[in-house]
């Protein structure tokens, strides 16, 4: 293939060197003379492990090359990846000015190109800047985008030490796009590479960048306090995550990673304030540590502000101990919840099986029956009351017999904590607690507005 980059920094160099060693004819551009008469002396503009033998023998085999005209570039390729810096703000905002100015080269340039082009945007950038490149070039160039060029979201994840061998060997190779042509190209530009190749929704790949080095942070220093309070009981913390990560089920692994309602039950609250204690006592900052609990009830707050939001007075849960199939209510989010809304006026019936049935049979009925006397005329194991009765119906636990819910109840207001579904067709108002919509019912997002505003409470 025939490939230009534009920006020859890091990440620049070492994907141009690296695409010319996959044996394609690569061409870089940058606003920066010395970087490209680097290029042109078979001289990385970079210090990195390999890079120097690879461009030189890229450059002696002539499929690499640089210039300082953009147009040159674009048309003598099928492909541009855009590598520019995208560096912070004053502010603190992500500085998209290098992004823009290639992408109105580019567009320019595309002006008098016949045939398709893709162009890359591998720059580390926030959701929207495919959209913005888009427009840009749409409108510079007059032509239309996914018929005549396509811009890919296709985040790059190297680690500068180890550019090449990061490059050539990535976790996976994601690319967001809404061309299939384009997303066909770059599946085989990729195909060397013993990499998962994933394609997905442009937004999806434009966030996962910014999800991953958050994560990245958020491990670095979560190891760091751990550290610290082992330090003070003088244990040995190197064996202590050594051990975490060890637990590929719970600790690292996809448990617990799916975004929903906040967590409950028995142990993770109590244990994780037994913890913070423990740091508080031995005066060690564990900001981190301490905050997760603030965090957890920011989860709570955003449930019943949505549940209020929808401005009905009669609500139907769905779900009331802290997880799917138990009847434990200790700590249970959704219990904190239910508890505002009747103190704050609203008309409650709760659907759940599981605690219904230990009510009425289960070992220390009574002393939940003391505990918790006010919820026993609220609280049903009949489903179909609870759907019939609530102008919004709240699902707060996974439970597999919530799955036909909108079936059962067709123009309501569902309120889902839990992400129940991964796509549905409702004929009513649904709103997630921590995802985008997901309600691909046209008729009804048109009327989603209109609903909201018509409140009765
Ligand atoms: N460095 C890393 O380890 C790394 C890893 C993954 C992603 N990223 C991301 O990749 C992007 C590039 O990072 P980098 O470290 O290579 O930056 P860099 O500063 O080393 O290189 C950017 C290059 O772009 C050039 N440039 C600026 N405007 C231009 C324009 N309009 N046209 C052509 N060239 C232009 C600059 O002269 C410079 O050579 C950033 O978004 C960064 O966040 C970096």
């Amino acid at each position: 293939m025939n490939i230009s980059y534009f920006g020859l920094g890091y990440v620049g160099c070492v994907g141009a060197v690296c695409c010319a060693s996959m044996g394609h004819h690569v061409i870089g551009y940058d606003i920066s003379p010395e970087k490209v008469a680097l290029i042109n002396r078979g001289m990385p503009t970079i210090i990195e492990e390999k890079i120097e033998e690879l461009t030189r023998g890229q450059w002696e085999a002539g499929r690499l090359t640089a210039t300082e005209d953009p147009e040159q570039a674009v048309l003598g390729t099928d492909i541009t990846f855009i590598v520019v810096g995208t560096p912070t703000t004053g502010h603190g905002h992500l500085n998209l000015d290098y992004i823009c100015q290639a992408a109105k080269k580019i567009g320019d340039a595309l002006r008098k190109k016949k045939s398709f082009h893709i162009v890359v945007i591998r720059s580390t950038v926030l959701p929207g800047t495919n959209r913005n490149v888009t427009e840009i070039i749409e409108k510079v160039s007059g032509k239309t985008a996914n018929r005549d060029f396509a811009v890919v979201s296709n985040p790059e994840f190297l680690r500068e030490g180890s550019a090449v061998r990061d490059f050539m060997n990535p976790p996976l190779t994601l690319v967001g796009t809404k061309s299939s042509r384009a997303a066909d190209v770059l599946r085989e530009l990729y195909r060397p590479m013993d990499a998962e190749f994933i394609s997905t929704d442009i937004e999806v790949a434009e966030m996962m960048k910014y999800v991953n080095n958050t994560y990245h942070a958020l491990k670095v220093v979560f190891g760091n306090e751990v550290g610290n309070i082992c330090k003070k009981l003088n244990i040995d913390s190197a064996k202590v995550m050594d051990i975490f990560c060890r637990d590929t089920q719970l600790n690292i692994s996809p448990y617990y990673f799916r975004p929903g309602f906040a967590y409950g039950g028995s142990c993770l609250p109590k244990d994780l304030r037994a913890f913070t204690t423990l740091a508080h006592d031995l005066y060690v900052d564990a900001p981190v540590i301490s905050s997760i609990h603030a965090s957890n009830e920011i989860q709570k707050a955003g449930a019943l502000r949505i549940i209020e939001s929808k401005g009905k007075k009669k609500i139907g849960i769905m779900g009331l101990a802290f997880k799917s199939g138990t009847d434990d209510l200790r700590y249970s989010p959704i219990m904190e919840i239910v508890q505002s809304l009747l103190g704050k006026g609203y008309l409650v019936r709760i659907y759940d099986r599981n605690v219904f049935r230990a009510w009425k049979t289960g070992v220390g009925a009574e002393l939940l029956k003391k505990k918790y006397g006010y919820l026993l005329d609220l609280i049903t194991d009949d489903r179909e009351e609870v759907l019939a009765f609530g102008d919004v119906i709240v699902i707060a636990n996974r439970e597999e017999e919530f799955r036909d819910i909108p079936e059962h109840c067709p123009g309501r207001i569902l309120v889902d904590l839990v992400r129940q579904y991964d796509r549905l067709d409702y004929e009513g108002n649904y709103e997630g607690l921590s995802w985008g919509n997901i309600n691909v019912n046209r008729k009804q997002n048109e009327k989603i507005q209109r609903d909201i505003e018509k409140t009765d409470f």
